[in-house]
């Protein structure tokens, strides 16, 4: 066969080959050992001298070619390498930083643990409260002066419609919860009630607009502040895990009579208010459709920011509510 036209008819062939098995089948049909042009340089032998070099030159030249096209052609069949792998396996792995609880959240848990070993449940109550349950209900009706007390965040009406219902605002602290909470069940009980609390006021270290309280509220016969003084001195021995000394001081809350103010005495010798408290007023158990003269009881408020500041000796209120991770790492 001639060289030219095995040249024209395998590159024809080649270029549809498609796959590995039809590029073997091609090697073999034409550069293999019985290929067909093997057979012509094996003939060459036979040739006359003039020819033998001229046609054996061309057809060696040819087989470079075809051999070079073929590899060509082989190494876009192949299967695609894949890439090593750039995941390192033996690394050492990469720490997940771990978060934890805010130290306002761990003061509580340590709270809540206390008064329920001593028999309190714990409840919680709506941040958005109606005037009724924070002010009217606790005695203190609208133009009362105390109310000059709480600095108050209201909210819009969201339709003159509900001009009419009572209207809302922020709870100024946790004791709208104790008028909830009668009304829906019979003493005797105790409960504390935890939760945020809000004031439209300026804000400084002792001060955030935004600040923890813990309502407590005891009811039962004969309950007196001989009662209330012992369960608060149990509470500040746990929680400071020694024996704190108290004073407590006469001041007025409406929804309550009498009315005190806690103070704590510091290792300093300073002493510093920590919560308000008093015996339950009337009105209030009015209020709720309890008679007051079957039913007796002490409430309290505790600023949970004051005790977490004690405990951890902060004296930036404000730092509690920045989200600072330079700050809340230390806890
Ligand atoms: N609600 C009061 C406040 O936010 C604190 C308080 C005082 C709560 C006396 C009480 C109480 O339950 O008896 O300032």
């Amino acid at each position: 066969m001639d060289i030219n036209q095995i040249k024209k008819s395998s590159l024809k062939e080649l270029e549809k080959i498609k796959d590995l098995s039809g590029l073997e089948k091609f090697r073999i049909k034409y550069l293999g050992r019985k290929g067909e042009l093997t057979a012509i340089l094996r003939s060459l032998k036979d040739l006359p001298v003039n020819q033998r070099k001229k046609i054996g030159k061309e057809a060696n030249k040819f087989r470079k070619e075809l051999e070079e096209v073929f590899k060509e052609k082989s190494k876009k069949l192949q299967p695609k390498k894949l890439q090593p792998s750039k995941i390192d396996i033996t690394a050492p792995g990469v720490k997940v930083p771990q978060g934890h609880l805010h130290p306002i959240t761990q003061v509580l848990r340590q709270v809540e643990e206390i008064f329920q070993s001593m028999g309190f449940e714990v409840v919680e109550g709506p941040d958005i409260e109606t005037e009724y349950y924070n002010f009217d209900a606790l005695n203190v009706p609208d133009e009362h002066p105390a109310r000059d007390a709480w600095d108050t965040f209201w909210l819009k009406p969201k339709s003159p419609k509900s001009k009419v219902q009572s209207p809302k605002l922020l709870r100024t602290h946790t004791s709208p919860m104790q008028v909830r909470y009668m009304e829906k069940n019979n003493p005797p009980f105790r409960i504390i009630v935890p939760g945020r609390t809000f004031r439209y006021e300026a804000t400084d270290a002792s001060h955030s607009h935004t600040f923890y309280q813990l309502e407590g509220l005891m009811v039962d016969k004969d309950i007196n502040v001989a009662n209330f003084k012992a369960v608060i001195q149990e509470f500040l021995r746990k929680l400071f895990s020694e024996d704190i000394k108290t004073k407590m001081i006469p001041t007025y809350y409406p929804f309550v009579e009498p009315g005190f103010d806690i103070q704590m005495k510091f290792p300093s010798g300073k002493w510093m208010e920590i919560m308000g408290a008093g015996m339950v007023h009337p009105n209030v158990f009015k209020a709720v459709g309890y008679n007051p003269n079957n039913w007796q009881g002490f409430a309290f408020g505790i600023g949970l920011d004051r005790i977490a500041m004690i405990k951890y000796g902060i004296d930036d209120i404000r730092l509690f509510y920045k989200g600072d991770l330079r700050f809340l790492k230390q806890f």
